[in-house]
């Protein structure tokens, strides 16, 4: 039997009229793939407020990785309930909070003993991040790649690449924040060809380091180990190697953004893990903690503790039902082999794409690492010009025949799953097959067929 049931045709009525209650009271400025107002939900699958069942491949974007209501984080958080719902680790401190850092001190890349931080979300981690390596180096400046997204906190957005729509408008931004262009192999901006450009973007910042910022003057490289909102970019393996060895060098600290990519979403643990990425410190948040709003910061100890007491923190900085639910996320991920999964899982959406690639000239690019894979569009192979509007148009196909499903990309060309990788095989196959319908109905409404020569 299928997962997705229709009953109305999407939005349905009900979704229709919170809509219209939306727009009256909330800002235009939050932004939502998907005019589907959302009833309750379990694993991969949602039901709206009209009863209709879809399969969700975006997870609250990426925060999903054990599945909506997984069981064990639900009872974790409903003992929780019972005992307090929030002290202030400022004031009160609790147990949880100690042995999550303990957990993630344990688990997170990088060499020797680490310390961590816990905050409320992926831009006050990266937010953090830099504040503790501009305190350890004593240096002002932050290097930050092109196609970035760090969050929407000033510091955050200074670090982000994307324009619009998270930069324009909110202009002037926080100084010394520098751009270099990321390892985008399908669009290098050096117009240079992966392997016989010997990582050239990489090797690229010791030039940077005479032309744009002085060396001495960097406290940290901040980097997406794959590039989340710029449109699930892995850079080849000599990327990450080239460029820590680089860094140490100078004394510059790594600072990875596990945000998007951490917590098995690439088949590790963490992506630095399957990239030969050792970071300094380590920013995470979405998936830690099953649907409920926590983020932190790892890295070294000796980096972490340079800050005096009160200087990092928050009012509600690792709520204790968080920290029990991140635990038991943490757990689920291992007894799970939720990693492993986002493997198969990847494979099985890499055999489908193939062919998709091999039958319309829209599917540019397949790309991704374990279940972080994507579709990047164009109109056309040679030129390989953008197909936002394309891209856009298979994204309601998809909501409007019961799969909710991700843009990404600096172009807004790119298809990204973020599926829960408890989905089973058989939600999978039915998510791929509403794909490749929503696919077909695009590429032969622009009759982009590819020619047999170019196949
Ligand atoms: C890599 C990365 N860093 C930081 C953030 C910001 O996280 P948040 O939206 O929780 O502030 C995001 C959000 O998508 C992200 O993908």
């Amino acid at each position: 039997m299928s997962t997705i049931q229709l009953r109305t045709s999407i939005p349905g009525p009900r979704s229709q009229a919170l809509m219209k209650r939306r727009d009256q009271a909330v800002v235009r400025a939050a932004f939502h793939a998907t005019p589907i107002f959302v009833s309750k939900a379990e694993g991969a699958v949602i039901e709206d407020v009209d009863g209709n069942r879809a399969i969700d491949f975006a997870g609250g974007i990426g925060c999903l990785n054990v599945g909506h209501r997984a069981p064990a984080v639900v009872a974790a958080i409903r003992r929780q309930l019972d005992r307090f719902l929030h002290t202030s680790f400022n004031v009160l401190p609790y147990e949880s909070y100690v042995a999550l850092c303990e957990k993630l001190n344990s688990i997170v890349p990088g060499k020797g003993p680490k310390k961590t931080l816990l905050v409320n979300s992926g831009a006050e981690a990266t937010e953090n991040a830099v504040k503790i390596a501009r305190a350890y180096t004593r240096r002002p400046a932050i290097i930050a790649f092109e196609d970035a997204l760090h969050g929407r906190t000033y510091m955050a957005m200074a670090m982000t690449s994307k324009t619009h729509p998270y930069k324009a408008g909110f202009e002037p931004f926080p100084a010394e924040v520098y751009r270099i262009p990321y390892a985008y192999c399908y669009r290098c901006s050096y117009s240079l060809t992966y392997p016989s450009c010997e990582v050239f973007c990489a090797k690229h910042l010791e030039d940077a380091f005479k032309r744009v910022v002085a060396a001495e003057t960097v406290a940290a490289v901040i980097v997406e180990p794959v590039l989340g909102e710029g449109g699930f970019v892995t850079p080849p393996p000599e990327f990450f190697p080239t460029l820590t060895d680089i860094c140490r060098k100078h004394g510059i600290l790594v600072i990875a953004d596990e945000v998007q990519s951490g917590f098995a979403r690439t088949g590790a643990m963490f992506a630095c893990e399957r990239l030969g990425l050792e970071p300094d410190l380590v920013t995470m948040a979405k998936s830690l903690s099953g649907g409920l709003p926590l983020a932190a910061v790892t890295g070294r100890a000796d980096i972490m503790d340079v800050s005096a007491s009160g200087q990092l923190g928050g009012t509600f900085g690792g709520n204790p039902a968080a920290c029990e639910a991140a635990l038991v996320v943490l757990e689920t991920i291992e007894k799970e082999n939720l990693c492993a999964r986002a493997n198969v899982l990847g494979e099985r959406f890499r055999r489908r794409a193939a062919k998709w690639q091999a039958q319309w000239e829209l599917v540019g690019e397949v790309r991704g690492l374990g279940a972080m894979q994507a579709l990047e569009l164009v109109r056309s192979r040679a030129t390989r010009q953008p197909a936002d509007e394309e891209t856009k148009l298979v994204s309601q196909y998809c909501y409007e025949h019961g799969l909710v499903i991700l843009t990404a990309g600096s172009y807004g060309n790119v298809i990204r799953l973020l599926m829960p990788l408890v989905v089973t095989d058989a939600q999978m196959d039915e998510a791929m097959d509403v794909l490749e319908a929503a696919l077909a109905s695009v590429a032969e409404r622009r009759s982009v067929q590819t020619p047999q020569a170019v196949l």
